[in-house]
């Protein structure tokens, strides 16, 4: 069972990212997604609950994540019908470099993803991103090497 979820959510993250390719921005970080487990309210049984709106969404529909920088989509996982929150947000950001600047066009005020920040690099300069920190244990948990 959670080999078949782990499958999902590889596939669900996998789509999502494809739709996102057509939109490739150098300057920007890339967008961060991860699945948690929805938060639900005992008297709406089927919506998650947008701790950020105090408010309930149904499957399928996003949320801004305002005051921080992401957005969020209420997600049914096939297999078992578990409420899941698909988040995603700006990601690491890069190591630190003095060749680039947080650019003027970083609007943090904007809604996701424009309030990503930007950065301005000297020419040739590329900024490096720290590796992707594994997806937590809770969803995608290596199998367990056998004794
Ligand atoms: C930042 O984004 C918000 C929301 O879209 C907009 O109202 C505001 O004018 C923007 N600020 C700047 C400096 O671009």
């Amino acid at each position: 069972m959670r080999a078949f979820l782990a499958v999902a959510v590889v596939g669900l993250v996998c789509s999502v990212l494809a739709a996102d390719k057509d939109k490739a921005d150098g300057e920007r970080p890339k967008i961060f997604k991860r699945l948690i487990p929805a938060d639900v309210l005992r008297d709406f049984p089927g919506m998650c609950f947008a701790s950020t709106r105090c408010a309930t969404i149904e499957p399928t529909q996003s949320w801004d994540l305002t005051p921080f920088c992401g957005r969020s989509t209420c997600v049914r996982a096939e297999q078992d019908n578990r409420l899941l929150e698909l988040v995603e947000d700006c990601g690491p950001l890069p190591k630190s470099n003095p060749k680039c600047k947080l650019s003027d066009k970083t609007n943090k005020t904007a809604p996701f993803p424009a309030c990503c920040p930007v950065f301005d690099c000297e020419p040739g300069v590329k900024l490096e991103y720290p590796d992707i920190p594994a997806p937590p244990s809770s969803t995608a948990a290596p199998a367990k090497p056998k004794a």
